[in-house]
């Protein structure tokens, strides 16, 4: 039996948790370190299997990478030049950032490198990034658009300005790692903003990057020295925990040390507009990224129209925001993220069908829902393998009618290993059952 989830109800919320280390940053933080010249120490990693997927692919050109715990790391990097043909194609597994992130890092070293990954990314979009990589000298080859990808190797880059047709920090990402390598400038601009931890890191590596407006551009051939890195909390992940101190009736949540970078915080601006009683301390000396903490008492959620230029910001909470809207008063109308479509899953559509199995009406809209909020009732609802639908799914059952099961869990380990032990930790009744 594929693993699953059990909620039964409960209503009070209460503890002081951490949060695992920010999947985004930690992806970050091995590949750039693996570029570097010298030792990365690395705090607070992911040890998420999206993450290890990174971590087997740097080892497997030949970086270094020593694991003191599950959550600190050195990555012994070895400068622009050090990388290492692997030999064998490379596993990505779930994880959509690990593979268009190595698109670009891979574009412009002198071996050939393929890589691939599970059923979900098999099918998630590539000539996204593949086409502006191509733009600058790179052979790069997809699979009708999807993974496997073949990337030639040995081509000479040229820097561009890329006007990134969608909001995409990956592509963003992609474009800039291959920029490193590229003669000349590269420069992108976003139509909205995305998460800057590519440019954060760089910067704080060393990279000199330069930011106008909505434009980051950065010249070829300069060099990144290895340092300390300290991953903050998942928001992400942050975000279920937070989710479910709001939906409670009594308690009180503390979130510390989670990462406050403005370019992720639009879930907490949702959450604010929709009536959260949200507390958000930011702490001084963030090196990198900002941190700080986050204190949640139960409320009473109201729908919103869901402002469109806070979209991008919340871009992997909407399974979150779903839920909230599912419960609260009112209708919520969430637009303008059409990108949905292209996550781990379909998530509007296994969102949608999802609250409707659980009583909650949903229309279903080309770029997002109309939800009209009420109560869940008992069932059963697939995840269809998506770690954060799951994920959002058990702590909206935590105040359901009666038992909920979710299907398909297993993949919250590509983010948040520990996720039930910590759910219940603070109050929720989530049993996991079936294979680990
Ligand atoms: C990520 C960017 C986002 C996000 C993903 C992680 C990143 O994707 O959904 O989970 O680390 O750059 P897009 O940039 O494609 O929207």
């Amino acid at each position: 039996m594929r693993q699953r989830f059990r909620i039964q109800p409960s209503t009070r919320v209460e503890g002081h948790i951490g949060v695992p280390g920010d999947k985004s940053v930690s992806h970050r933080a091995l590949m750039l370190g693996a570029i570097a010249e010298g030792t990365s120490h690395v705090t607070g990693f992911l040890p998420g299997e999206d993450c290890l997927a990174t971590m087997a692919a740097v080892r497997a050109m030949g970086i270094e990478v020593v694991q003191h715990d599950a959550t600190t790391i050195d990555v012994a990097g070895q400068g622009l030049q050090g990388l290492r043909a692997a030999g064998r194609a490379l596993d990505m597994g779930n994880s959509g950032t690990a593979m268009r992130l190595f698109m670009g890092l891979l574009a412009a070293q002198p071996f050939a490198t393929e890589l691939f990954g599970d059923a979900s990314l098999s099918r998630r979009p590539m000539e996204r990034v593949a086409e502006p990589l191509r733009r600058m000298g790179a052979r790069v080859d997809t699979t009708n658009g999807t993974p496997p990808v073949r990337i030639a190797g040995g081509s000479k880059l040229r820097g561009i300005s890329f006007d990134m047709p969608v909001a995409s920090a990956q592509v963003k990402s992609a474009v800039l790692l291959a920029g490193l390598y590229a003669g000349g400038e590269t420069s992108v601009s976003e139509p909205a903003v995305t998460r800057d931890h590519t440019e954060r890191m760089l910067a704080r590596l060393g990279y000199p990057v330069q930011r106008s407006g909505s434009t980051v551009t950065i010249a070829g051939g300069g060099r990144l020295v290895g340092g300390p890195i300290a991953v903050p909390g998942d928001l992400s992940s942050a975000a279920f925990m937070v989710l479910a101190g709001c939906l409670a009736s009594a308690g009180e949540l503390v979130v510390d040390r989670v990462g406050l970078n403005p370019t992720r915080t639009g879930i907490l601006r949702i959450l604010e507009l929709m009536g959260a009683d949200l507390r958000i301390e930011e702490s001084p000396g963030g090196v990198g990224e900002p941190v700080g903490r986050l204190i949640v008492r139960p409320c009473r959620l109201r729908g919103i129209d869901v402002p469109p230029e806070l979209v991008p910001l919340a871009i992997d909470e909407f399974p979150v925001i779903f839920v909230a809207a599912a419960l609260a008063g009112g209708e919520t109308v969430v637009r303008g993220a059409s990108e949905l479509r292209h996550k781990e899953t379909d998530r509007i559509r296994v969102m949608a069908d999802g609250l409707r199995t659980l009583g909650i009406e949903v229309e279903e809209l080309p770029d997002g829902a109309r939800i009209r909020g009420g109560r869940f009732r008992s069932g059963t609802v697939d995840s269809a393998g998506d770690h954060r639908v799951a994920m959002s799914f058990a702590v909206g059952a935590s105040r359901a009618e009666g038992p909920v099961t979710i299907l398909d869990t297993a993949n919250v380990a590509t983010s948040y290993p520990g996720f039930a032990a910590e759910a219940r930790g603070i109050g929720l009744d989530v049993v996991v059952t079936g294979d680990e």
